[in-house]
């Protein structure tokens, strides 16, 4: 039995207000690689960590009911990732396997169950697209824009937070179904990345906009049909403000106010009944079902090259902490991933 040493993220304390890197810290510790007797688990070497904005509500003490939980202050947090199987319990996982899903933010896990796991059969493409485009993030954007919004073709799209992980894919499915979509993000760098690499056909810096609604209606004079809403606050007001007749929101997040004491307000929610508008929330967990369906869309438009994807690529489980708090200043460009080894 294999004993190997173990470095692992771990949260120092829950956090309130904006996460710092200090909030955690990375020990190392030996582990033994084998799985308790009878489990049905498995032993993974952990590849690629994904950064996820929702991972701010895990650092929190959560005093109400949420669709996650805490992580343990003073334990190793965890988060999606691709691993390579050790050792299984799990008849349909063997070693040499390779999977992504919930997995522990240290080099290896020992992971009791493999539920929050799915096996990866297509190999011929980056094995961390696996964290964002392949993973969750692609699922959140396949399910927020087809299934919420059923977008037409022609149609007006706005995304916010638009070159990450999620808004990137949302932005070039739109423009895959003959749509007019506009982004925007919070720097030059990101809004070029939006022209240029992901062929939206506008984009605009909204940190440089003392007029949010103003903005909207320079890019949108007839108005918008779908908002896929990364970022909340004074934008979904804004959006608001500018809806079409029969207009769908996605709610897919809201980053802009996950580290505040207190949210800000919604004030325009009335456009909702003069244009007859939809705004929907959602969770990527309700629509894994769809998983090979997606696949099928999106596996070919890589290759062939109609997608493309932009990874932030912080090299070292050491760099973990400060990669996952810069999502909350916008220093990622595009996905978010740590590389805690590469085979
Ligand atoms: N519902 C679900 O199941 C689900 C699943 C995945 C993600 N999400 C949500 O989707 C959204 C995007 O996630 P992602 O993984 O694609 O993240 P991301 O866009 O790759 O990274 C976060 C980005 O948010 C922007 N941001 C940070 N603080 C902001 C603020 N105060 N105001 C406006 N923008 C801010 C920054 O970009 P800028 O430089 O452009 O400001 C930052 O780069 C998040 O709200 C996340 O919680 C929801």
């Amino acid at each position: 039995m294999a004993e190997v040493s173990n470095k692992q993220v771990v949260l120092r304390d829950y956090v309130s207000g904006f996460p710092k890197e200090s909030d955690m810290y990375v020990s190392s510790s030996t582990l033994k690689l084998k799985l308790p007797e009878g489990s049905k688990g498995v032993v993974v070497k952990n590849l690629y960590l994904s950064c996820d904005p929702y991972m701010r509500n895990r650092m929190s003490k959560l005093d109400y009911e949420s669709y996650v939980d805490s992580f343990k202050s003073g334990s190793p947090i965890t988060g999606y990732g691709v691993a390579k199987v050790l050792e299984s319990g799990d008849p349909n996982l063997k070693e040499g396997d390779l999977v992504w899903g919930m997995t522990g933010w240290e080099e290896y896990s020992i992971l009791n169950s493999t539920q929050a796991l799915f096996k990866i059969h297509h190999t011929d493409v980056p094995l961390s697209y696996y964290t964002g485009i392949l993973g969750m993030p692609g699922m959140t954007a396949y399910a927020g824009l087809y299934e919420l919004c059923s977008p037409n073709k022609g149609e007006y799209v706005y995304v916010s937070a638009a070159s990450g992980a999620v808004g990137q894919l949302v932005g070039q499915f739109a423009k895959l179904l003959g749509c007019y979509v506009v982004g925007s993000a919070g720097s030059k760098e990101k809004v070029d990345l939006l022209k240029n690499k992901f062929g939206f056909d506008e984009a605009f810096n909204y940190k440089e906009e003392p007029d949010l609604n103003a903005a909207l209606k320079r890019y949108f004079p007839e108005g918008i049909d779908i908002y896929f809403e990364n970022v909340g606050g004074k934008m979904l007001d804004a959006v608001l403000l500018n809806l079409r007749v029969h207009a769908r929101i996605a709610v897919c997040g809201m980053i802009s106010q996950y580290n505040l004491e207190q949210p800000e307000g919604v004030h325009n929610l009335m456009q909702l009944i003069t244009k007859r508008a939809v705004m929907k929330g959602f969770v990527v967990g309700e629509y894994y079902h769809l998983y090979p369906k997606f696949l099928e869309l999106v596996l070919p438009s890589i290759k062939q090259g109609q997608i493309v994807y932009v990874e932030d690529v912080a090299q070292g489980l050491e760099s973990g902490p400060a990669a996952l708090v810069g999502l909350f200043k916008g220093r990622n460009v595009g996905k978010q991933v740590v590389v805690v080894s590469r085979d």
